[in-house]
């Protein structure tokens, strides 16, 4: 027999699935039926819950509304055409969680809860995983400090929670990037590589900034310097300049994206010249002014793909080549959209069926 965490289920009584217009969804406004529920209480993870999705009640003086001791990750499902949901990559996400968890001081999670948590979520609210061309069900599981203590600590109790809305797009065009050179995302030894709370808040100001200059989002360059190119809005960045994939390498300043990973497997598997190393502004803008800059585009959950169509640097802006000639983001997006609906050979077992 197959040892279970024993999950508790409690299904809602009136589906809210017919109020959704699946063709005409924002990204992360509509909420799924239900989510899984744990608690970290006297040193263990216990009290396993699907439950309907609900507001949380907490006490005001919730550690986590003070000082984020917190940690999400995004993930995705698609439908294939048999109807199954087709989870991509959720373990290397669960690998992810427990690391940003280890850098917040947060327990480790056991894969068991994890992993049944997800498959009995997903069971229970299938139906919410849409098939409409791009469109898919963006999963949030998430842990934060639950205690009500208004000292400098950590936690001694946590919840973790996942819970999942249906998406569209999230962004509806390429962007206008900003290189920015004052404000920093990450710095060496800080927090830049965990999926935590802070480092996005921390990124509100500077992107609305550039936003008040006419830009979607930034390229965020490292801390010390300002010369090396690190992460583009909230995704990985990538170029590719004379036919080479180039992108910033991972480390303590900038996230271990899944897609990255995904994108630099698939171009290194069709044989594209493909470089982790760190790239410089220059590089970049040189690259930009004198023709060798082909593609530029963010990697990540939620966009999978986000175009680039212009980079702002020192006042002045490069538009980059059109959208629909870039061969290697147009070509990884088609196959990485045909994996993810069952519509291409999983060659490199990314799929988990539910
Ligand atoms: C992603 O690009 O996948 C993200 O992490 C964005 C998310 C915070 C909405």
């Amino acid at each position: 027999m197959i040892e279970t965490i024993g999950i508790e289920v409690q299904k809602t009584e009136q589906s809210r699935i017919k109020e959704i217009d699946f063709h005409n969804i924002d990204f992360g406004k509509v909420y799924s039926d239900h989510m899984f529920v744990a608690d970290f209480e006297d040193g263990e993870w216990k009290n396993f819950q699907i439950l309907p999705y609900a507001d949380l009640s907490l006490s005001p003086a919730n550690t986590v509304l003070h000082y984020s001791q917190s940690v999400f990750e995004g993930l995705k499902a698609y439908k294939n055409d048999k109807g199954d949901a087709l989870i991509f990559r959720p373990f290397d996400n669960f690998r992810r969680l427990n690391k940003s968890a280890a850098r917040m001081c947060i327990p480790e999670l056991p894969e068991e809860i994890y992993a049944e948590g997800l498959t009995e979520l997903i069971k229970l609210d299938k139906a919410w995983v849409p098939d409409v061309p791009g469109t898919s069900l963006y999963i949030r599981p998430f842990i934060f400090g639950a205690d009500n203590y208004i000292g400098i600590r950590p936690s001694t109790t946590y919840k973790f929670i996942i819970f999942t809305c249906p998406v569209g797009a999230y962004y509806s065009q390429p962007v206008r990037v900003k290189i920015e050179t004052k404000f920093s995302r990450a710095f060496e030894g800080g927090t830049g590589a965990a999926k935590t709370g802070g480092n996005y808040a921390a990124s509100l100001y500077p992107a609305k900034l550039a936003q008040e200059q006419g830009y979607h989002q930034l390229i965020w360059t490292d801390g010390k310097s300002h010369e090396y190119i690190e992460e583009s809005g909230t995704m990985n960045v990538m170029f590719v300049i004379n036919n080479t994939l180039i992108t910033p390498p991972t480390g303590d300043t900038i996230l271990h994206g899944i897609t990255r990973e995904s994108v630099l497997t698939l171009a290194r598997d069709w044989g594209y010249q493909v470089e982790e190393r760190k790239i410089s502004v220059r590089e970049v803008i040189d690259a930009a002014q004198n023709g060798t800059l082909q593609e530029a585009f963010g990697a990540g959950t939620a966009a999978t793909i986000a175009q680039i169509a212009t980079i702002g640097h020192d006042g002045q802006d490069y538009d980059l080549p059109p959208v629909e000639g870039r061969e290697l983001s147009n070509k990884v997006l088609k196959a990485l959209d045909e994996i993810k609906t069952g519509k291409r050979e999983d060659k490199f077992n990314w799929i988990y069926t539910v």
